[in-house]
């Protein structure tokens, strides 16, 4: 990798302040002032800026409680980014794997990894998210059977192409409902509800794929372990 390139990815610095950092002889590397930003370097070698040594951080793999209020979004807007909850090195390098609504709670994963993102949420691969669901009114008897062969069947969203896939849907009591889909559309477990004429007061995503959040408790946050990232 090229010198300007690893300080801008182990700095704040950009790769032009990079260059006149290189210029101004604040860069060493193995014990050398070194002012060619071209010059080669690898994860082995000691590069330091004005004295201090600087590594290179590798990809980063994170779940975290979302709380309300939170928003799953790139760019601060009116509420607070769920990558500022997440005390890590360069976290404005992380994205969100998919997106909860702001008044939605439970499990979000980030990472800086493009292709497990995709891996965890490509549909083909179909793990499924598992999202508790609290309703305004209780679903039961025939109109529970009713919604249940229907998000079986796939629901006709307004404004999709295709019907929702396949999802699973039971009662844990006459107001408290648990859905796995397969799929992340756009505020989809919202208006599947709706659909069927039912209102959600709360909603909480406990797992996806094989990961649950345990005792994580709303706000706290922790790195995936090997094992972990290697399920998808
Ligand atoms: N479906 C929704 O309606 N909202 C979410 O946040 C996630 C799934």
């Amino acid at each position: 990798m090229r010198l300007d390139r690893f300080l801008s990815e182990t700095t704040e610095l950009s790769r032009s302040l990079a260059k006149k950092a290189l210029h101004r002889e604040e860069v060493e590397v193995d014990g050398e002032v070194i002012k060619n930003p071209a010059t080669q370097v690898d994860p082995n070698s000691r590069v330091m800026w004005k004295g201090l040594p600087l590594a290179l951080v590798g990809l980063r793999y994170v779940m975290l409680n979302k709380p309300s209020g939170v928003e799953c979004s790139a760019r601060r807007g009116r509420y607070p980014l769920v990558r500022e909850l997440v005390d890590l090195p360069h976290v404005e390098r992380l994205q969100t794997v998919g997106r909860l609504d702001v008044d939605t709670t439970g499990l979000v994963l980030l990472t800086d990894d493009g292709q497990w993102s995709h891996r965890v949420t490509s549909p083909k691969r179909r793990f499924g998210k598992v999202y508790r669901v609290n309703l305004a009114e209780p679903l039961s008897g025939v109109a529970l059977d009713r919604a249940v062969a229907d998000f079986a069947a796939g629901i006709q969203l307004e404004g999709e192409e295709k019907r929702t896939r396949p999802a699973e849907l039971s009662m844990r009591t006459p107001t408290e409902a648990e859905l796995t889909l397969h799929e992340g559309k756009y505020h989809q477990v919202k208006r599947m509800f709706t659909a069927i004429g039912q209102h959600v007061v709360a909603l909480h995503r406990e797992s996806i794929g094989p990961l649950t959040l345990g005792d994580l408790a709303p706000g706290e946050w922790r790195e995936l372990g090997e094992g972990e990232i290697g399920q998808f």
